[in-house]
């Protein structure tokens, strides 16, 4: 079950979900720490500003700023006042534009939403429920490739008791989906997956297309290829499947990224919750499950679709957990399930090409103590004929990432055969490791993490961001240097080189960039700049944005009038110069909602943002169901239920955003 009564779905989820599976062994550099300072300092918590900040990362601190990135401008914008209400905020001179709202019509010939007689076949051609990563795709020939274009969003999960009128939250224990039907059932299942909108920007305003060719939904029974070292092996077969090769559906799909020869990563999040049954001890894949927490029971689809039931179906969770790659100019493209990118909770896929052309794709394992990773193609991206990349992601090398107490850092290859990735230790083949990549980074000592949620290459710096968004479940005694806060109710940020400005490179050395949370509450720890103002420190770090003029944009998750008085949005970030480690507050979401998929166009003149599950609350008895949301956001209608929407935020009268 997923939680309890007091608590939102996020928050239950967290709970529930990200319990902090991993069992390893693994130094958490409280160990490594310990050669350096003592316990005792440790524990007095002084090590956490000034000390660690003065230890780590002396090729960092010397390195001098991309000259490009240095001379971008500083974000000029009148800051937005943090705090929670019914409503958005954009900064002022700016307008933020509803694009499109869960339920409306996608695909031609879609019906209009109607909240009280809502079916999966209307669902199967509107936009589905919890729009969360967003990939612009520049329309190929058009005038302005920042004014038509086609939208790539993942549609990530569902909330029942904001869906639905009369039923309440159904994952937790007292409830017992007892009030879920299968006609619900396949409306959520209808409502997860992906869309592609075909957008232009006219006299100013975006608008989506309505019949437009590229228009598509992916869905949880959209058919879908496996590909790479894992597709064909036997722990992929199932019933339905004998070869191991084709799937079902895409599930959880959170951030994501485009490839620069014009495909969508979408990366499948947290699927272990949609499965249910009881595995036994002894079974072959008792051990990975475990590992992943399959199953966690927050759907109730296994009821009617026994791929779902892990009794009934005990190899189809291993499909899932993998970065989907999707042709969004094509809407009859088969989606692939890249399997060389591995099996974890992928938050998202940013890539960069790196220097020596080839492709290098990051990605972090959102739960508490995960790892982050890499992927690196074996060959070089062909930018003259974008076809002759289709199949890159298939060939490469993984590889998993140790941080340092110097502030140096590794990346430790996980490929079959070396070090402890042998059968000795249950690893008979590559895809062995890729589809438990989590037991295989237990095994090279990988550093757990707080979280890792987006990360995300700068590419006129070369410098990577990685969002760890928090973990209150860190003990003092497993603090280290890249995670130093126990109780880390907030999250932190950290930058790291590259060796050379080269990202295939097994070295890197990392700083923390900024520690969250509120800066005037000494024990919270909180490392922004003195220039941020009572609005520009944020908690929990978990989308980014990179714009064109290199400057970074952080989405969170998990703001609220409880945990930081503050709704979740957009901040500014600065990362350079003097005032590096400045937040400022842009965007503000309407309460109960998170902020995801933050895009900007070429031109950086629109700002994409999606708008997770407005309404909910950590109160579900009194607010946050279908009858009595925490607001009724975008529409402000009694009969309507609020609706996770894309906003498009633009500056009045034009010109670039935060300029
Ligand atoms: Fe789907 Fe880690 O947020
Ligand atoms: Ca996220
Ligand atoms: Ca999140």
């Amino acid at each position: 079950m997923s939680g309890e009564n007091n608590l939102t779905r996020a928050q239950a989820w967290e709970e529930s979900e990200n319990v902090g599976r991993n069992a390893s062994g693994n130094p958490t550099l409280g160990d490594v720490i310990a050669a350096r300072f003592n316990r005792r300092d440790l524990l007095k918590g002084l090590l956490g500003v000034s000390a660690i900040a003065a230890t780590v990362s002396p090729v960092a601190l010397t390195a001098s700023p991309n000259a490009r990135a240095q001379s971008a401008p500083s974000f000029a914008f009148k800051e937005v006042t943090a705090g929670v209400d019914e409503n958005h905020y954009v900064a002022e001179g700016y307008d933020a534009d509803v694009l499109i709202r869960w339920g409306d019509p996608v695909l031609p010939g879609a019906p209009a939403f109607e909240p009280m007689n809502q079916t999966a076949k209307a669902q199967l051609g509107q936009l589905g429920y919890n729009n969360d990563y967003l990939g612009y795709f520049p329309m190929p020939g058009t005038a302005n490739p920042s004014a038509h274009g086609l939208l790539a969003v993942n549609l990530e999960y569902t909330n029942e008791e904001l869906m639905f009128p009369g039923i309440g939250r159904q994952d937790i224990k007292s409830a017992n989906f007892d009030k879920m039907t299968k006609e619900l059932a396949d409306i959520e299942k209808a409502a997860h997956g992906g869309a592609v909108l075909e957008v232009k920007r006219e006299n100013g305003k975006w608008r989506v297309v309505h019949g437009s060719k590229y228009a598509r939904r992916i869905h949880a029974d959209t058919p879908m290829e496996i590909t790479g070292p894992a597709a064909g092996h036997d722990r992929m077969k199932t019933k339905a499947d004998p070869p191991g090769r084709s799937v079902l559906g895409m599930l959880n799909n959170c951030a994501g990224g485009i490839t620069p020869w014009g495909t969508w990563l979408s990366c499948e999040e947290n699927f272990h919750g949609y499965f249910w049954g009881t595995l036994e001890d002894s079974h072959p894949e008792a051990r990975n499950y475990k590992r992943f927490g399959v199953p966690d029971n927050w759907q109730v689809w296994g009821k009617w679709d026994e791929r779902f039931d892990i009794v009934k179906e005990p190899n189809e969770a291993n499909r899932f957990g993998w970065v989907v790659e999707i042709d969004p100019f094509d809407p009859n493209s088969v989606p692939k399930k890249r399997t060389a990118l591995g099996r974890f909770k992928h938050e998202g896929a940013a890539g960069i090409t790196n220097k020596d052309g080839r492709y290098v794709v990051y990605s972090g394992d959102d739960e508490r103590f995960e790892y982050v990773y890499k992927f690196v193609t074996e060959a070089r991206v062909d930018t003259q004929n974008p076809s002759a990349n289709r199949d890159i992601l298939d060939r490469g090398i993984l590889y998993v990432a140790k941080y340092n107490a110097d502030g140096s850092g590794e990346w430790m290859p996980l490929v079959h055969g070396s070090g402890p990735l042998n059968a000795v230790n249950g690893f008979d083949s590559q895809a062995d490791i890729l589809i438990e990549c989590r037991r295989a980074g237990d095994l090279l000592g990988a550093t757990k993490m707080d979280r890792p949620e987006d990360v995300e290459a700068n590419p006129l710096t070369q410098k990577i961001y990685v969002m760890l968004t928090n973990n209150t479940r860190r003990k003092a005694d497993q603090v280290d240097p890249a995670n130093p806060r126990a109780d880390n109710a907030f999250g932190h940020i950290i930058e790291m080189n590259t060796a050379d400005g080269d990202h295939a490179s097994t070295r890197f050395t990392w700083e923390i960039l900024v520690r969250c949370g509120d800066p005037s509450i000494e024990k919270v720890g909180a490392t922004f700049s003195s220039a941020t103002t009572k609005d520009g420190w944020f908690g929990m770090p978990d989308n980014c944005a990179v714009d064109h003029m290199g400057r970074l944009w952080i989405a969170t998750d998990g703001n609220s009038r409880s945990a930081t008085g503050r709704a979740d949005g957009v901040w500014a970030m600065e990362t350079e110069g003097n005032l590096r480690g400045t937040g400022k507050l842009f965007y503000r979401c309407p309460e109960g909602a998170e902020l995801c998929g933050p895009e900007f166009t070429p031109d950086d003149e629109t700002l994409f943002v999606a708008i997770q599950h407005p309404g909910e609350s950590p109160d579900p008895k009194d607010r946050g169901i279908f009858e009595k949301p925490a607001t009724r956001w975008p529409d402000f209608k009694a009969d309507m239920p609020p609706r996770p929407s894309i906003v498009a935020i633009t500056k009045r009268g034009g010109g670039k955003i935060g300029v």
